[in-house]
């Protein structure tokens, strides 16, 4: 068995290694050719712990190409062979929904590609309206009536990207036969054997698992947040109240950490596309307070910014402000909606001079921000600062001696964007130290 994977982003890299580490014989396809000319000789185009490493190992072993050819990729892959479909489904301009341009190119092509070719199984592991696998489904019956369509949504996280993918959670497979199951048993047999959980269900049901998978993280998150907020106004700390609610089992520790808010290329443009599928599926009302989970958040980026504003008691022009963290969070270099962009973009907007340091996604926040100043190190974006904004929590950033970043800024303030600074260590070195929902 041949397993061919369609698209190279976070998603699609990962999976394509990951697929080659099981022991398979892989290739990658992307429409971008400098992408493709990247991946060819071992070079990630983006950050992800350990998958470069991982990609070198497996393109020396011969498991694993890549190529922008579909009928090359068709030929190749061969009678049996599954091809599975990584490709995004960012939110729409000017609309909650999601573009499916990419997918529907994507199994378009794949289908056009495969056609006449005999049996082979297209797996979609992209997030998707529900309805759009049985929509496709009908679409491969026309163009390759020897294909057949699966659903196998993908819940990795980026920064966990490899480990997520060889050690999930769950398996959720979203199929309409029998030998569709048994191909997809045969991918992921070394992970069954690991007792990694698997559910078999139809297509609906897959597809909806990952949007209300993500929209419940994105609750969680906006909960505390709201918490931080009534917190603010009471002269309560949200740091001792999500340690205290954490103590439940019931409700738990994890993605309970307030601060900045969610961001990133999934939680945020996936609950707009939920709000907007269940629009369009008269259910609209069930999903309401998605629209506040999503209102929640982003009140937490003016937050930010105002509370940047008190402390450069009351206004930011011609204040030089630090900014530490550019990715949406840490071990990444995704900016895609990132909250800690958004505020640097935004302070910049009120007159001061904002200067970003980010361990990874310098590069990146300075092409979609080339008006914002970029600095190779923490301390050279803390020169002279009236105010340090911590919005991304790098490790780096927490290793920090307090007492050594003094002497390089004009004023002692930082705001804690992500509640993960040693408070009681910052105040120690006399710093001024605040954060959303604490006193
Ligand atoms: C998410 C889901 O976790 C993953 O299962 C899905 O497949 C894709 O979307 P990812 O976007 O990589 O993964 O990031 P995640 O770790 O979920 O973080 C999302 C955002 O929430 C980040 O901006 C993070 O900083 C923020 N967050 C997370 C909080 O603000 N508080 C928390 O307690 C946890």
């Amino acid at each position: 068995m041949r397993i061919t994977v369609i698209g190279t982003g976070y998603l699609g890299v990962t999976h394509a290694v990951c697929m080659a580490e099981l022991g398979f014989e892989v290739m990658g396809l992307d429409v971008v050719e400098e992408k493709v000319a990247a991946l060819s000789t071992g070079r990630v185009p983006f950050y992800e712990p350990g998958l470069e490493e991982l990609l070198n190992k497996q393109l020396a072993a011969g498991r694993l190409s890549f190529t922008t050819d579909y009928d090359k990729l068709a030929a190749w892959a061969g009678e049996g062979s599954v091809h599975f479909v990584c490709v995004g489904t960012p939110q729409k301009k000017g609309e909650y929904a999601a573009d499916m341009t990419y997918v529907d190119a994507a199994f378009e092509s794949l289908a056009r590609a495969l056609a006449g070719q005999g049996r082979s199984l297209l797996v979609g592991k992209s997030t998707v309206p529900v309805g759009t696998a049985s929509r496709i489904a009908g679409r491969l019956a026309e163009l390759a009536p020897d294909a057949e369509l699966a659903w196998n949504p993908e819940f990795l996280r980026e920064g966990f990207a490899v480990e997520d993918t060889l050690h999930p959670d769950r398996l959720v497979l979203g199929v309409r036969s029998e030998q569709a199951e048994q191909d997809l048993r045969q991918v992921y047999a070394k992970l069954l054997a690991a007792d990694v959980p698997l559910i078999i269900t139809d297509f609906a049901t897959s597809e909806l698992v990952k949007v209300s998978a993500n929209s419940f993280l994105a609750v969680k998150i906006s909960f505390i947040n709201a918490m931080a907020e009534v917190c603010e106004a009471a002269g309560a700390d949200v740091m001792e109240l999500a340690q205290a609610l954490s103590h439940d089992p019931r409700i738990g520790r994890r993605f309970l950490v307030p601060g900045l808010g969610f961001g990133g290329g999934c939680l945020p443009k996936d609950i707009r596309a939920f709000m907007a599928r269940a629009g369009e599926l008269g259910v609209d009302q069930a999903l309401a307070f998605l629209k506040e989970v999503d209102a929640i958040n982003m009140r937490r980026r003016v937050r930010t910014v105002d509370l940047a504003r008190e402390q450069c008691d009351g206004s930011l022009l011609g204040k030089r402000v630090a900014v530490w963290g550019a990715a949406f969070k840490p071990n990444s270099d995704d900016i895609r909606d990132s909250p800690a962009l958004n505020v640097a973009a935004s302070i910049h907007l009120q007159g001061a001079q904002v200067t970003v340091y980010d361990p990874k996604a310098s590069d990146n926040a300075r092409k979609l921000f080339p008006t914002l100043s970029y600095a190779d190190s923490a301390l050279e974006a803390a020169y002279q600062a009236d105010v340090i904004l911590h919005l991304t929590e790098w490790q780096e950033f927490r290793d920090l001696d307090p007492a050594e970043v003094a002497p390089h800024v004009r004023d002692t303030r930082v705001i804690d964007g992500r509640n993960a600074l040693d408070a009681a260590r910052w105040r120690a070195a006399g710093w001024t130290y605040r954060a959303l929902g604490r006193p």
